[in-house]
């Protein structure tokens, strides 16, 4: 089914046929365009090479045009109904899908949507002076484009909320555009989406792992016994990969650069030569980790438990499992700590499934850290290279928050964690130097001196590009 553009409202959801949800969406679009212009892109263009949905189908999803900004056409896309499709886990397992609320779920369902949904505006709030300082027009093109696919996040989290929850919904509609990343009187849900994003070296590492978490949360959603959910999700993953595209090859090309300065001038020290050392490099890494592993919540939950057990939201790659997918016996090795040292107990699987799926995600994330140290390798660069902190390294949520634990996965006191700190986490004179190297490059295929140009261009074309136009 192709999506007939032609519409005010482009969608797959046959909104024609339903005038009162046109109708509300139609009066929602205003507001959204005004948020955009508000929070969206600070850079003005005239502009950009972007992709947009065209169909929902295995082939051929996506067509690439020169679009302006303020008229990016975002639309309403469910990944194809599957008529067969039955619940795969919890005390419905077996059952056929549900395709509206049931009653006795409508306030959990909603507040999933409405945490989803918050975090996405939120990423384009944090991201929007970004373009001012685009290493090359082929990164400025990749931000936007991330950028108005979070911003069609929102638009497929609206869709349910208006379809599915009546005035309730549409107020959390209302309300998705007046919360605003790092505001003091209504900031977004969650912590990691009121922190900065100030320049790229952040950008990568947030596309890399808080995007990477936001592929973990929707893949259990996709799960869901609530088809509409489950198939909204299952699109929005299809472009989510693109995202954390921007942020593996992001930090892979930091990286190659920082080891090609290194081995130019055979030193670590590569701030004075216009580079980021590999030791900020893993600062940053280690705050935007630690940041986006608070976004799984606790490690128990008798909440995430309900939401298993009565089908809202399931595992990653629930099907594949190899158990009962009801949970009720098992369980599961957690970390914690236990008078001053980490030691590793059993729980019950059930209440420990945001434990679960973080674990999916650590694992993902180790193949970034993999890959980012065989290419200072291949570079000359031998050593340690970079890795993954320790799970309880400053944390804010679970069961280490509070606790002062080295990167390294020592417990350690108040007085050590506050001598270590600067050589831990990004120092204000980190700051300050990668700050300073953020310096627009608007030329085709020109990119700024700290970052290695990418392997490839966007859809075919060459890195010269003019991707985006002023
Ligand atoms: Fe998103
Ligand atoms: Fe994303």
């Amino acid at each position: 089914m192709s999506i007939d553009y032609t519409e005010r409202i482009p969608n797959n959801v046959d909104l024609a046929d339903d005038r009162r949800l046109q109708r509300a969406l139609e009066s929602w679009q205003p507001a959204f365009l005004q948020w955009w212009g508000e929070t969206g892109p600070a850079l003005p263009t005239q502009d950009v090479y972007l992709r947009t949905a065209v169909a929902v189908g295995r082939q051929g999803w996506a067509s690439f045009a020169r679009v302006k900004l303020p008229e990016y056409r975002w639309g309403i896309f469910l990944a194809e109904r599957d008529p067969g499709r039955r619940i795969a886990f919890g005390q419905h397992k077996g059952e056929p899908v549900w395709q509206q609320v049931p009653g006795e779920h409508r306030a959990s369902l909603q507040r999933l949507i409405v945490v989803q949904g918050d975090t996405e505006p939120a990423s384009v709030e944090q991201q929007r002076r970004l373009g001012l300082t685009a290493p090359s027009l082929y990164d400025l093109r990749n931000l936007f484009q991330v950028n108005v696919e979070e911003g069609r996040h929102l638009w497929a989290m609206v869709y349910l909320l208006h379809a599915h929850f009546g005035r309730a919904g549409r107020d959390e509609a209302e309300a998705l555009l007046l919360r605003n990343s790092g505001s003091e009187d209504s900031p977004r849900i969650l912590g990691a989406f009121n922190e900065e994003t100030p320049d790229w070296l952040s950008f990568f590492m947030f596309t890399y792992f808080t995007d990477r978490d936001g592929k973990y949360q929707l893949g259990t959603l996709k799960e869901s016994a609530f088809d509409p959910l489950s198939r909204t999700c299952e699109f929005m993953l299809k472009e989510e990969a693109h995202h954390m595209f921007v942020g593996t090859t992001g930090v892979d090309r930091v990286a190659e650069r920082t080891a090609e300065l290194m081995r130019i001038h055979d030193t670590g020290d590569i701030a004075p030569f216009g580079g980021i050392p590999l030791a900020v490099i893993q600062k940053y890494l280690n705050f935007h980790y630690s940041v986006s592993l608070d976004l799984f919540g606790g490690e128990t939950s008798t909440n995430v438990a309900n939401y298993f057990t009565s089908g809202l939201k399931g595992r990653w790659q629930e099907e594949r499992r190899d158990d009962d997918h009801v949970l009720t016996e098992a369980v599961t090795p957690v970390q914690q700590l236990d008078g001053g040292a980490i030691v590793e107990v059993d729980l019950p699987a059930l209440t420990a499934l945001n434990h679960d799926l973080r674990t999916q995600y650590i694992a993902d994330c180790q193949t970034g850290i993999t890959r980012w140290n065989r290419i200072l390798a291949s570079n000359g660069i031998s050593g340690p290279g970079l890795y993954l902190p320790h799970v309880g390294f400053n944390r804010r949520v679970g069961l280490f928050a509070g606790c002062h634990i080295t990167p390294d996965g020592r417990v350690v006191d108040e007085a050590s964690w506050a001598a270590g700190r600067a050589s831990w986490l990004p120092t204000a004179a980190d700051k300050a130097h990668v700050e300073s190297l953020m310096r627009p490059v608007y030329e085709p295929g020109k990119i700024a001196a700290w970052l290695a140009p990418p392997r490839n261009g966007i859809n075919g074309q060459p890195l010269d590009y003019e991707y985006v136009r002023f």
